[in-house]
């Protein structure tokens, strides 16, 4: 629901100007315009929100390159109240799954259904608990072909996981017969005492996650995180931290600040 509101924010506080989701406010329900304006009364939200969209928009601009390319299968790993499979561009070439943990998966389905937004036929509900079931039983077990270019959302998920699950994942999509593109975002470690001008953004995002029980468990150092994703098999081809992710899409270039904070990430199996 967090992640929603932010989206749904962007599309009210700033026009959907970064990344545009017609449908984000809708499957917030009743509630959803009370919390949107409580975010936008919050300047602390304000990095925080520009981080989601940006998140949102890098994944689906990748996936519009990867379909180009000749990708036709979509995985939404811990889809969460993400809308992309209910708003695709790309029509019903594209094979969406959307994975997530089976308690979250059920009360999307109840927020769809009050939202009057339509399931469409070409996307399958893949409930899995990353912690409890390899990610590759759950897909095959629905009918997702591992002889197919894929593409693997990962959104605001890794974070909370523990590194097992995480990379047992990665593991997984490194090693499918048809080929895997991933993007995903993670977090550096803070560190102190140094340079972290969004130390107590991050701070504060630790103590509300971990208030309702989702406390943040993985950070990663880039170069690490990088090498850990070589011995898998996946090839980095971009990884965006704030400082990039400024340039890119918002042509402010900051020189002065660190690349350290919240990063988005694509990589390929390199097999
Ligand atoms: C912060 S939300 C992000 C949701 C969505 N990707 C977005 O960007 O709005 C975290 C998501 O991770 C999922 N998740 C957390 N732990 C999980 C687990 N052990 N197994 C499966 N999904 C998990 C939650 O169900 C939730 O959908």
């Amino acid at each position: 629901m967090g992640a929603a509101v932010q989206r749904a924010a962007h599309q009210v506080l700033e026009g959907g100007r970064l990344f545009s989701d017609p449908l984000a406010l809708r499957i917030l329900g009743p509630a959803g315009e009370a919390a949107v304006r409580a975010a936008g009364l919050d300047p602390a939200k304000g990095r925080l929100r520009l981080f989601i969209a940006l998140r949102s928009r890098f994944a689906e601009d990748a996936l519009g390159q990867c379909f180009e390319q000749g990708v036709r299968q979509l995985v939404v790993l811990g889809a969460g109240l993400d809308t992309y499979a209910y708003r695709n561009p790309l029509g019903e070439r594209l094979r969406m799954f959307e994975v997530d943990h089976p308690s979250t998966q059920a009360w999307k389905r109840e927020r769809l259904a009050a939202a009057g937004i339509p399931i469409p036929g070409n996307l399958t509900y893949v409930p899995v608990d990353f912690e409890r079931e390899a990610l590759a039983d759950g897909l095959v077990r629905c009918g997702f072909d591992p002889g197919q270019a894929s593409f693997f959302s990962w959104l605001g998920v890794v974070p909370y996981l523990t590194e097992e699950a995480i990379f047992s994942t990665l593991g997984c999509i490194a090693s499918l017969p048809g080929g895997a593109r991933v993007v995903f975002d993670y977090g550096n470690p803070a560190v102190s005492p140094g340079p972290d001008p969004w130390a107590a953004d991050r701070e504060a995002l630790a103590q509300r996650v971990a208030s309702v029980g989702e406390s943040l468990r993985s950070h990663f150092e880039t170069h690490d995180l990088h090498a850990r994703l070589t011995a898998l098999g996946l090839r980095v081809v971009e990884d965006l931290g704030p400082a990039l992710m400024r340039e890119r899409f918002l042509g402010a270039r900051e020189d002065a600040l660190p690349d350290r904070g919240g990063h988005i990430l694509l990589a390929i199996a390199s097999r």
